[in-house]
């Protein structure tokens, strides 16, 4: 990889200048890899009220829908350009009987949702409803199949349902509710951590699993599935490796999860209640998912030298504790400045790994844990997450282009020292450069030079997203306190650009 990182090393207690000097260079003529788009993935789940309140009222509520989906948050995901959505959970897609969710809502079953919360399911959400969702927001569906509770019957039939066009039983059936075509779903996840809640297997056991089950997983009229088996959690390299061994190439991605959490005994801190100390520390948790994810992928790269098999970060994002007052098990958590930071400098380091990482979904859309939209009754608003990965959208399917970057360090609590500058750039179909960076100092502005290696650029237009406090979030109160603004401090100077960061900003520059 040709990013180099040189680094100045700042004490976080010695004085402070009033601002920073970092420079970058970026080498536009040596792009080669693709920025999948689908890196820019989400994740529903039946979880609080993810699905039932934030994405689904039902055609009957008075909040104004189409067809049971909330207007106000379908067009919020509209603009995103979401690429993929994981369904249906997380821990529920291991409990979840998807046949309890087709036909006639009177007779759909009901269910209790035991890991979150006991709440009653009752199913009006189901197969049709999602994948109808999928549609509206023009994004690619990804199922994830219940192995730990299920049967290899129900996923191989699920499969036939959503995919099959002849006149097989599951497409009569699909037929009979109402859908003559069928969806032809690509991504199907073969099972959730069924190291934990998917079924407490040891991975032997789940590699032997999943090849049973996708032996029976059909390819229905051409369309090819992509198969993805539910992988390792952050540290658990041992369950890459035998995955990697026993599976190998009858598996096309294989998954991890990674969440910015402060740990699982006693508090995770409060979402909007937090010191600068503990920001710096979540930014080096954050971070730390590099080193992690280098160690699955030298894994991988030890069984699969090609990289045929993708690295699906299929859960990522913060985990804060619930806010006070709302249901316990349905982990509604409010967003704040800290979060916007955890998206900016998690996306721009998903790029330099785009050789290997075909999929990442943040958890979850809706009112969940680093959810883009909340919502509360009619009354919705758009986080500080929602502003990046809108701002960050450009980078879909772009091509990365490697930078050497020279910035300060900063040494944070469990003695991780982190860069106080974070950059990325891609160039677009159209070969509109993109450059993304975040100044992560709370208090000092960063005064950037971005040198283009002798590309020559005409123009530059730049938004920003920064706030008063990285505590800042936006409640239904006042919904629009963070919200992206024009940015007006990058300027053409001999070739050059000299951008002047200001302190706790994340930026996206458009160099034509
Ligand atoms: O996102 C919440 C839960 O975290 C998911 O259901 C599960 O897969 C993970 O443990």
């Amino acid at each position: 990889m040709k990013s180099i990182l040189f680094c100045f090393l700042a004490i976080i207690t010695l004085p402070v200048f009033a601002q920073h000097e970092s420079a970058i260079r970026i080498y536009p003529e040596q792009g080669k890899q693709q920025i999948n788009k689908h890196i820019y993935g989400h994740f529903s789940e039946h979880l609080g009220t993810c699905i039932y309140g934030g994405l689904w009222v039902g055609p009957d509520s008075d909040i104004p829908n189409t067809n049971g989906y909330r207007n106000d948050v379908l067009e919020a995901l509209k603009k995103l350009q979401i690429p993929n959505l994981r369904w249906p959970g997380g821990c529920f897609a291991d409990e979840y009987h998807w046949m309890d969710g087709i036909g006639p809502y009177e007779s759909r079953p009901k269910m209790v949702n035991n890991n979150w919360g006991g709440t009653i399911e009752d199913n009006s959400f189901g197969t049709h409803e999602f994948l109808n969702l999928c549609e509206l927001v023009g994004c690619e569906p990804y199922i994830s199949a219940n192995v730990g509770s299920g049967t290899v019957e129900e996923m191989a039939k699920w499969v036939e349902y959503v995919n099959s066009d002849g006149d097989s039983p599951m497409a009569r059936l699909r037929r009979q509710n109402g859908r003559d075509k069928a969806w032809k779903v690509k991504f199907w996840g073969v099972g959730n951590e069924s190291w934990g809640c998917g079924g407490s297997m040891r991975p032997e056991y789940y590699a032997d699993l999943y090849r049973r089950y996708v032996t029976y997983c059909r390819n229905y009229d051409g369309n090819r599935l992509f198969k993805i088996a539910s992988g390792a959690s952050d540290y658990d390299y041992n369950w890459t490796e035998v995955l990697m061994k026993n599976v190998g190439r009858r598996m096309d991605g294989l998954s991890l999860h990674y969440y910015t959490v402060a740990g699982w005994n006693g508090s995770k801190g409060s979402a909007t209640d937090f010191s600068h100390e503990d920001y710096y520390w979540t930014m080096g948790k954050c971070l730390e998912i590099e080193n992690v994810m280098q160690k699955h992928i030298t894994i991988m790269d030890k069984y699969d030298p090609e990289k045929k098999i993708g690295l699906m970060l299929d859960e990522w994002g913060t985990w804060w504790d619930e806010e006070p007052g709302t249901i316990n098990g349905h982990l509604f958590q409010q967003n704040s400045m800290r979060d916007a930071f955890v998206a900016a400098l998690t996306l721009n380091l998903f790029h330099k790994y785009a050789d290997r990482l075909r999929m990442a979904n943040i958890a979850q859309i809706v009112n969940v844990l680093q959810s883009m939209i909340l919502t509360k009754g009619n009354q919705m608003v758009l986080t500080p997450t929602y502003h990046i990965f809108e701002m960050f959208k450009v980078h879909q399917d772009a091509t990365f282009l490697p930078i050497d970057m020279m910035c300060e360090k900063m040494l944070v609590r469990d003695n991780r020292e982190i860069p106080l500058l974070s950059a990325s750039a891609s160039r677009d179909a159209k070969g509109t450069i993109h450059v993304t960076l975040a100044n992560v100092d709370l208090q000092k502005e960063n005064n950037l030079t971005i040198d283009l290696n002798n590309f020559t650029i005409k123009s530059v237009n730049g938004r920003i997203l920064t706030s008063t406090s990285i505590n800042d979030h936006n409640t239904f109160e006042n919904p629009n306190k963070v919200e992206p603004g024009l940015f007006k401090e990058a300027k053409l100077e001999k070739g050059k650009l000299r951008v002047k960061l200001p302190a706790m900003s994340i930026v996206s520059l458009e160099l034509k």
